[in-house]
């Protein structure tokens, strides 16, 4: 299928918990679309932020809904990530709320993740499951996209807003939280903030060749850590996701107008480094 929106600089912004609605977002019109995967978490909100010069084109969804009913175990990754590619999105910026496992990812922090493992089982977790495609894998081994992870720190930077640089997360299946168990076991694999939503969303992006990068919010302390020691306070959540958010709009206006730029000037340094390597070279995989 092709794009048939696309007018070339679109950009993604797929909300998480407390982001339902993209405020400051000018909304032009929303457009169901359906997929071979089904049916998306909602209508694709389409609209503009201001940029530099001009308008920036933003395609928002919120990947539990409008009305926050979907739960992170029953949500259509495929038909989301699908459905942001079929219209021309360039990039997405995923927004995500996590617990915090590392000791300084305290309640309020916002977090660049730059490793992911996943605990989630039972998702349909790839676009290659027909009979009729070729078996597929996908490279992960740098799971977020580096120059949509650089704009969203240049961002942050022109916010004047603190973003922490590299964390790995842990998506988990939820919806319960972990017990303090569990989140020891994640801290011992090298896990630093534990969400429920980053698998297989990130991966799916990865099969479609669509730049990822997922800003995270911490929310509370992980199960057993901290304030959440013995339990978890779900008002607090609420309370420190509605402060978050502010600032994460703040960042999302200030990285997502640079973002194709940035994309593109990355493209551009890359097709001449390649076309700079002699013939035969592997990166070409020229046989000769
Ligand atoms: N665990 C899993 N997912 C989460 C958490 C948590 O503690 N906080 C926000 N999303």
């Amino acid at each position: 299928m092709t794009a048939v929106h696309s007018s070339g600089n679109l950009v993604a912004i797929l909300g998480g918990s407390g982001l339902a609605r993209f405020e400051g977002l000018e909304v032009l019109r929303r457009e169901v679309i359906r997929t071979p995967f089904g049916e998306p978490s909602g209508a694709l909100t389409f609209g503009r932020l201001p940029a530099e010069s001009g308008w920036q084109e933003v395609v928002f969804l919120p990947r539990h809904g409008y009305g926050h009913t979907i739960p992170p175990h029953d949500i259509n990754y495929r038909a989301n990530l699908w459905a942001l590619n079929e219209v021309g999105a360039r990039a997405v910026f995923a927004v995500a709320s996590v617990g915090g496992i590392r000791d300084d990812l305290l309640p309020g922090s916002l977090v660049l993740p730059d490793q992911i493992i996943d605990y989630t089982h039972g998702r349909p977790s790839t676009f290659f499951d027909s009979a009729e495609l070729p078996v597929t894998h996908i490279d992960f081994t740098l799971p977020y996209d580096g120059t949509l992870r650089a704009a969203l720190l240049d961002g942050a930077g022109r916010a004047g807003i603190g973003l922490v640089d590299g964390g790995v997360y842990a998506c988990t299946p939820g919806p319960r939280l972990e017990t303090a168990a569990e989140i020891e076991r994640l801290a011992r694999d090298g896990a630093h903030m534990v969400g429920m939503t980053g698998m297989p969303e990130a991966a799916l992006a990865r099969e479609l060749d669509l730049p990822y990068a997922a800003l995270a919010v911490v929310v509370n302390a992980a199960a057993g850590r901290g304030a959440s020691r013995l339990a978890i306070s779900v008002t607090d959540i609420a309370r420190i996701q509605d402060e978050a958010m502010g600032l994460v709009r703040a960042i999302l206006a200030q990285t997502v107008p640079r973002a194709v730029c940035a994309l593109d000037q990355a493209r551009a340094v890359q097709g001449v480094r390649v076309s700079l390597q002699p013939a035969g070279d592997p990166v070409k995989g020229n046989p000769s």
